[in-house]
């Protein structure tokens, strides 16, 4: 049995959290001794109130100390932890293992998804990088890991930023384009659900052809009349420089098929 105090009370921590709890009704392997967050409010509902402490002079002794709480934060929490030599572990994908405060050992339990406190996910499908300075941290950073999802891997903080890099693109720049797509939906009466079925099969669709063999629309078949078009239709001028450079980077990437 693990025993592991969560800092943080965010989306990423509250996920763990209610994920923990329920997979501690099937096993006993980790047990989440505490919860440490200055806003207990935020776990009403979620975490019984004894489990909760706002003063970082209460936290318990415990095998890990999992910080989930926002990037520029994790150096000052890790500070706070009052023991020295045990392990600290973030979930940050592009913060470094220098974020943990040098008295304790560090290591990184990164989950590959998007997480919202108000959406319910499963854990067991969520990729989740580990680094840890140490062959027996890796071993206990992995055992913790194995518990929440089926697909864990080593990953050392070079690849971990390429990944939230790219995870940047694939998933925050992309909803974002959903948001301006919307945002032009609305502005002319048309329901943005209608896009739906649009969105699903983009997504889907690169399950089975790489994105490059994916892409279609103007800007890869160099039509120009069109993408002219569509820039005179763009009041917003970062709407416009947004179209502009992705319709570049789409002409550079690719050939047209
Ligand atoms: N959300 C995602 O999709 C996602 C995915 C993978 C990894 N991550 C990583 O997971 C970590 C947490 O992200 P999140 O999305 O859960 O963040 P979040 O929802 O914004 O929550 C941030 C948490 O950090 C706490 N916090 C901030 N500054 C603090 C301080 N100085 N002292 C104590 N607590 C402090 C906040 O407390 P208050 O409520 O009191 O402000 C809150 O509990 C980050 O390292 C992030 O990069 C996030």
């Amino acid at each position: 049995m693990i025993s592991i105090v969560i800092l943080g009370s965010g989306n990423v921590a509250q996920h763990l959290i209610k994920t923990f709890g329920k997979l501690s009704k099937q096993s006993n392997q980790i047990v989440v001794k505490q919860v440490y967050t200055r806003n207990p409010e935020a776990l009403r509902g979620i975490l019984n109130r004894d489990k909760i402490t706002n003063h970082t002079g209460n936290i318990p002794e415990a095998d890990v100390y999992l910080i989930a709480v926002s990037d520029n934060a994790i150096k000052e929490v890790s500070s706070s932890i009052p023991f020295s030599n045990k392990l600290v572990i973030h979930t940050s994908g592009s913060m470094g293992l220098e974020e943990i405060d040098t008295k304790n050992r560090s290591g990184v339990l990164y989950p590959l998804q998007t997480f919202s406190k108000s959406k319910a996910i499963d854990f067991s499908t969520i990729p989740i990088g580990i680094e840890a300075t140490n062959e027996k941290d890796i071993l206990t950073v992995k055992q913790i890991a194995n518990v929440l999802s089926k697909k864990v891997f080593v990953i050392d903080s070079a690849q971990r930023k390429a990944l939230h890099v790219a995870a940047v693109f694939v998933c925050n720049f992309v909803n974002h384009m959903y948001h301006i797509g919307q945002n032009i939906c609305e502005e002319h009466q048309i329901p943005f659900e209608i896009m739906q079925p649009l969105i699903e099969e983009t997504a889907d669709k690169i399950k089975i052809l790489n994105p490059k063999e994916a892409q279609t629309g103007p800007a890869i078949r160099n039509d120009q009349k069109t993408i002219d078009k569509h820039l005179g239709f763009l009041s917003n001028d970062i709407e416009k420089n947004i179209y502009n450079l992705i319709t570049q980077s789409i002409q550079s990437h690719g050939k047209k098929l």
